[in-house]
């Protein structure tokens, strides 16, 4: 069985008090190292220090694809490892659309953190215009199977793929629950012919517009393994309940 997952990814938000208020304010049970933060890169080091005592992983928005050297700006997955970070996100919507990367850019990140030993959080996702010409599952599987190109796994726990519909990132525009979950059974299926038995259980999150209100319905179903999740997981009650409705 995929794990089930909550996952807040806080893009370029929160000021170093609200993340002090934030950790001292979250309330969670059933905690099986499955719920993990993604804070602005200048924080992860707080946040470390902060989650220890909550159990919550810590993670990068984004890596570099490259060990060390002349890559001004760039996030080291080698520095990320020795601080104690659990994972990062590789190509969320945000990073292919402002800032041009590509599949094959995406693809040799996923490759770098696994190597280093981080879990990458694949994200994919279709935009308005992609999903109104019919184009949802070429679009999906085709950056599912380019970003995990010539990559290898030795369990289901090393890769998390994230179905975050663009036009559903930020908008309050959900997919319901039978939009998301005709997509990750596909991405399923794709997983299982390129792992086997290993692609069954490796989790598939949804991400887009995910608020306390709608989760419980997102996660009954059978291949939505969890959430990531943008502007619900900034407040320590919110995230605290979307992490309880995930322990379900
Ligand atoms: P949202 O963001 O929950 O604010 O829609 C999700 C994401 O971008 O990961």
């Amino acid at each position: 069985m995929p794990k089930n997952y909550m996952i807040g990814n806080w893009k370029m938000n929160q000021t170093s008090e609200e993340i002090t208020s934030f950790f001292s304010d979250l309330k969670l049970e059933n905690n099986q190292n499955n719920f993990w933060i993604a804070p602005q890169t200048l924080h992860i080091d707080k946040c470390l220090a902060l989650a220890s005592t909550t159990g919550v992983l810590i993670g990068s928005q984004n890596c570099s694809d490259q060990d060390h050297g002349a890559f001004t700006g760039e996030v080291s997955t080698d520095t990320l490892m020795e601080m104690g970070a659990h994972f990062t996100l590789v190509g969320h919507s945000e990073r292919r659309a402002y800032f041009q990367e590509s599949d094959a850019f995406i693809n040799s990140k996923v490759a770098k953190a696994i190597e280093k030993g981080l879990v990458p959080v694949l994200c994919v996702g279709e935009t308005l215009e992609e999903r109104e010409a019919d184009k949802t599952f070429d679009i999906v599987l085709g950056q599912v199977k380019s970003g995990l190109d010539s990559i290898e796994l030795n369990n289901e726990a090393e890769l998390i793929v994230a179905y975050e519909p663009v036009w559903a990132i930020g908008t309050g525009k959900t997919a319901s629950p039978e939009q998301a979950e005709e997509v990750h059974s596909k991405v399923r299926d794709l997983l299982v012919e390129l792992y086997g038995e290993t692609g069954k259980d490796i989790s598939i999150l949804y991400g887009g517009s995910v608020k306390p209100n709608n989760v419980k319905e997102l996660l009954e179903k059978t291949n939505i393994n969890g959430g990531l999740v943008g502007g619900a997981s900034i407040k320590a009650e919110s995230f605290s309940e979307l992490c309880a409705a995930c322990s379900l």
